[in-house]
């Protein structure tokens, strides 16, 4: 696009949002019936790649005065999950970047969002602060078994009774490790959930979504 156009298009609000990978509506849908907003804390998004589904995130979490906190390394190469394809994370990250830095993407798509934190860091070294709340979470970041497993833990602890988690790529055969993850967590939290949602979004991928008592 020209650089007229583009100036003007940004003048007038009306950039691009990218596109997400999961279908955020469909999450968002969730958080309206169960009217989310009405309970007391934040949202948090582990995995943004290049910021569709944050923003769509943030603009819902503005009408409600809420905060959404992210979480992402922004550097591809650090996901070398492999596919059963033999395709890894990181390639596929990069393919749908085609040579764009994800960062800059990312903060072009959520630039002039102040109700947005991100967190520039490998989930495996973030923790929040104890009285930090949640009523939503969503786990989409790296594919291996242990980062979900250490994903969902830096959502659960603070997620407040009735705020809901969920899981990207639940059954989805390329990144089986998020699957034997998520059906181990659900095992060892099985007392403290109330419900469990299965929605399916964008490419057919399923997410979890687990209601906490
Ligand atoms: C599948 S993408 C997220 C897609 C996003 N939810 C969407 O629908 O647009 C996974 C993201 O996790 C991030 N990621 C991978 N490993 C990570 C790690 N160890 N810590 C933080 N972020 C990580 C990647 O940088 C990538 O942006």
């Amino acid at each position: 696009m020209g650089s007229f156009k583009k100036i003007l298009r940004n003048v007038l609000g009306l950039r691009t949002v990218p596109p997400d990978f999961v279908g955020y509506e469909n999450l968002i849908a969730f958080m309206e019936s169960r009217q989310l907003h009405r309970l007391d804390g934040d949202i948090v998004e582990i995995g943004a790649f290049m910021g569709g589904g944050t923003v769509r995130l943030a603009r819902y979490a503005q009408k409600y005065e809420k905060v959404v906190y992210v979480i992402d390394i922004f550097n591809p190469s650090l996901d070398q999950t492999a596919s059963r394809g033999g395709m890894t994370a990181c390639e596929v990250y990069e393919a749908y970047l085609g040579g764009n830095q994800m960062l800059a993407v990312y903060q072009e798509a959520t630039r002039g969002f102040d109700n947005i934190v991100t967190i520039i860091e490998d989930s495996m070294k973030v923790r929040f602060p104890e009285e930090q709340k949640f009523v939503f979470g969503f786990v989409d970041g790296c594919h291996e078994k242990a980062h979900v497993e250490n994903d969902f833990h830096i959502i659960w602890p603070h997620l407040v009774s009735g705020g809901v988690i969920g899981c990207h790529d639940y059954k989805y055969e390329d990144w089986s490790e998020v699957t034997e993850a998520i059906e181990g967590l659900i095992e060892q939290h099985r007392d403290e959930i109330e419900e469990m949602h299965e929605i399916v979004g964008s490419y057919g991928i399923t997410s979890i979504l687990m209601v906490k008592k």
